[in-house]
């Protein structure tokens, strides 16, 4: 990709823009040839599109409810991310079912994804608000790019690249394989509307029978009033130096249609025309741009 914005390149994946203090080559390489097994569970995201909130479902779908992990354990031990440095050091002795999460795009992946090994959650958000979480959260997280003013990090987002890669080449290249893979697609808008509902979708998709009360237990934690305060979920747990708590929270709003709140009329309209052009053929991606977050 050619202009890239010069922050964290790592050499050798010159496509990728990664905050070089938690991952490597190395890092990248293992995640690359992870050896999936049998049980793995990969949730997939782009940076700010629901990875916390699925983090804290997986942990409690696949616990029957319990919720001593969560309560104990911050999300970055319980579901890990692949490419970064300390993924090796978490997963390799752990007992089936791995939870494990990612925002590679596709092709950093694991090999033996596109060969119908583990199962995949890939969870998106409308861009817009992706945009919009993403600019704020920069701003405190001090191991991120200085996203500038709003309009330098809108025409990063739209036309060139933020931390990981561009959000359209990310959801793309996911979905485009989509069919090589054990894949559930869920959006961020969705679980919004109907967390109970998929819950119950992930679960069945993982294969867990959660009985009502078990399933009432995961509602009622996974939703933004119950997770904002818990610091096993908040990074308040992370030191000021990584992320400003002064300047920014982690659980910031947890709405849909937030965009609006920071887009001119004129980004937005210009959001809307790249998008139509970016993803001219993907039919089967229908975002909610903006629902009544009155609650
Ligand atoms: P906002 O910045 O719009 O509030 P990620 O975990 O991928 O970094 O995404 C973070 C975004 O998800 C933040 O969005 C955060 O508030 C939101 N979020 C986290 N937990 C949530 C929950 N239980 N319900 C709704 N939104 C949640």
């Amino acid at each position: 990709m050619e202009n890239l914005p010069t922050p964290f390149p790592l050499l050798d994946h010159p496509e990728l823009l990664v905050p070089m203090y938690v991952h490597s080559k190395e890092s990248l390489d293992y995640a690359k040839n992870f050896p999936i097994q049998d049980g793995d569970v990969f949730s997939v995201t782009f940076p700010k599109s629901g990875t916390t909130w699925m983090q804290e479902i997986l942990t409690l779908v696949t616990s029957n409810g319990d919720l001593s992990q969560v309560h104990t354990h911050p999300n970055w031990e319980r579901v890990p991310w692949l490419e970064q440095n300390t993924a090796k050091g978490f997963l390799e002795n752990r007992a089936a079912p791995r939870l494990v999460s990612t925002h590679l795009p596709y092709e950093y992946a694991p090999a033996q994804l596109s060969k119908g090994r583990g199962k995949v959650i890939y969870t998106a958000r409308n861009p817009k608000d992706v945009t919009t979480s993403y600019y704020h959260f920069s701003k405190f997280a001090k191991f991120l790019q200085d996203p500038g003013d709003f309009d330098d990090f809108f025409n990063k987002m739209l036309h060139g690249t933020v931390y990981m890669c561009p959000w359209f080449k990310h959801i793309q290249g996911w979905l485009d394989h989509k069919d090589q893979m054990d894949m559930l697609y869920v959006t961020y808008e969705d679980m919004i509307m109907d967390l109970r509902g998929n819950v119950l979708r992930i679960a069945e998709f993982l294969g867990y029978d959660l009985n009502e009360g078990v399933l009432s237990t995961i509602v009622n934690h996974c939703t933004f009033s119950s997770m904002k305060d818990s610091k096993m979920v908040n990074y308040t747990l992370v030191p000021n130096k990584l992320m400003d708590h002064t300047t920014g929270k982690f659980m910031r709003k947890g709405k849909v249609g937030d965009w609006k709140n920071l887009f001119t009329v004129a980004q937005s309209e210009e959001f809307d025309r790249v998008y139509a052009e970016k993803m001219k053929g993907d039919d089967d991606v229908n975002f909610i741009w903006d629902i009544n977050n009155s609650t």
